[in-house]
């Protein structure tokens, strides 16, 4: 029998999702139900999904109504895909109706909205799953079977850096993200991903966080500082759109323009705010240090303003190192157009995997070759969601509520303790149970 499955927040990452259950799933998943704030947003996936599916239209809801939408259209699982800070809201209504959830990255942005969801689970008895796409990519699976397979021994530290470029990075500066009360900043809504896979690969959960943070890029005061002027509050229709590198132009494509543009009538969401205005209150600029359960320190830097975007890893242990080089973003220059920089990018094309071992000759990993996005990871775990009949993963690439949590909890310590000054424990915010007392999902 069919697995019913409603979507919540048709965003743009629920293209992934719709995609994944009208294709390749088609046979045991169907689509039921598509619940917004914003009608508009809806009517154009409906009409995406009549276009390039030849289906639908899905029935759609306002958000007061998500419970008549799982009592009418019979769902099973309610997938979350909507901006970060009304995650918990349809997580617990979801499961006190007697739904089962899938959750996009990050569960959620901060302890009280985490402590709900436990609560949730505990009163209901209810699954969650968090979808950490970059589990599946296979880098960064063949990181975690190395180091599984004892490969540099039992891992004592970690360097781990993500920098993300001018156009990438700028992207999370110019709408909902770029205020900690919509996604609790880059260190839980983006870096919620890293910490992801820190503690995947080395099997353990953080337990004290020191960060420094701070704006020092975006952001209206910083331009201000360097002598820059900006005179406009959003790109499109600025007359700035072809000469303004941070521009993003929404009426430049169908789905910007169709998903965003004709959408922010009904809901005043600006998709395209300029980078250097005053609405920015998150980091840009941040460089963390944590000790693990297990002892492991993380060392950990992500910059949002780089001129390429990519991560640079080491993984060092009882018996050697390894090294992860996955620079996945072009390096982004004044007039390239778009086939050039994604020649550059290449799948894979920037990927090297090189291990240490300690007193032996080093040597390089053959890596898979991602096919897709984020590395590769994302039919990968849309295949392992939705398929029927899951076999035992001895990676344990799942994502419970707890992995959910612990990936956010190092954000969420790290706000606490760019806001104090202080190093946080981590159990002070959240407390986790022991890592090996958490089933698989
Ligand atoms: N795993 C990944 O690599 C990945 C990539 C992109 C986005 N995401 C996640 O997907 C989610 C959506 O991100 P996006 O960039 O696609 O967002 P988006 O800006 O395209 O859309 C957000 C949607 O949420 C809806 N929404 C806002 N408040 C709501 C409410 N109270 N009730 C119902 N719907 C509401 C909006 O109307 C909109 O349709 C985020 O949680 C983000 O972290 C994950």
């Amino acid at each position: 029998m069919s697995k019913r499955y409603a979507i919540v927040g048709t965003s743009g990452r629920s293209v992934s999702y719709i995609d994944a259950i009208l294709d390749r799933h088609a046979a045991h998943a169907e689509l039921v139900g598509f619940c917004d704030i914003n009608q508009s947003r809806m009517d154009w996936h409906n009409a995406r999904v009549k276009e390039r599916h030849d289906a639908g239209p899905i029935p759609t809801y306002a958000a007061s109504d998500f419970e008549k939408m799982l009592d009418e259209q019979r769902v099973d699982t309610a997938i979350v895909i909507t901006t970060d800070s009304v995650h918990h809201e349809y997580i617990v209504r979801a499961m006190d109706a007697g739904r089962d959830v899938i959750c996009e990255k990050p569960m959620t942005i901060d302890a009280p909205k985490a402590r709900e969801i436990f609560e949730a689970i505990e009163r209901t008895g209810r699954e969650l799953r968090v979808t950490f796409n970059y589990r599946y990519a296979p880098i960064c699976t063949q990181v975690r079977e190395m180091i599984k397979g004892r490969a540099i021994g039992q891992p004592l530290a970690v360097q781990f850096q993500w920098m993300l470029n001018t156009a990438h990075g700028a992207d999370y500066f110019r709408r909902w993200h770029a205020t900690k009360a919509n996604s609790g900043g880059l260190l839980v809504h983006k870096a919620t991903h890293h910490f992801d896979l820190v503690n995947w690969w080395i099997d353990s959960y953080p337990e004290l966080v020191y960060c420094l943070g701070d704006l020092k890029f975006y952001g209206k005061a910083n331009a201000e500082a360097r002598g820059e002027r900006y005179d406009y509050e959003r790109y499109t229709g600025s007359g700035h759109e072809e000469t303004d590198p941070f521009a993003l132009d929404l009426a430049s494509e169908d789905g910007l323009k169709g998903l965003y543009l004709d959408a922010e009538q009904h809901d005043g969401y600006i998709r395209d705010r300029n980078v250097f205005g005053d609405h920015v209150d998150i980091e840009d600029t941040i460089a963390l240090t944590a000790r693990y359960r297990s002892g492991v320190v993380l060392s950990y830097c992500l910059l949002a303003y780089c001129p390429w975007e990519g991560m640079k890893v080491a993984v060092t242990g009882t018996k050697g190192r390894i090294e992860v080089s996955d620079l996945h973003g072009g390096h982004i220059i004044a007039g390239q157009s778009d086939e050039e920089l994604a020649a550059e990018q290449g799948e894979g094309a920037n990927q090297e995997v090189k291990v240490y071992p300690m007193f032996k000759p080093a040597y390089t990993v053959d890596l898979v070759a991602p096919e897709g996005g984020h590395g590769g990871g994302d039919n990968l775990l849309m295949d392992d969601i939705l398929s029927p009949e899951r076999g035992p993963d001895p990676l344990g690439r799942a994502a419970s509520h707890v992995d959910g949590a612990a990936s956010i909890l190092m954000g969420i310590a790290a706000n606490e303790s760019i806001r104090t000054g202080q190093p946080i424990l981590t159990d002070s915010l959240l407390k986790l149970p022991a890592k090996d007392a958490v089933g698989a999902v």
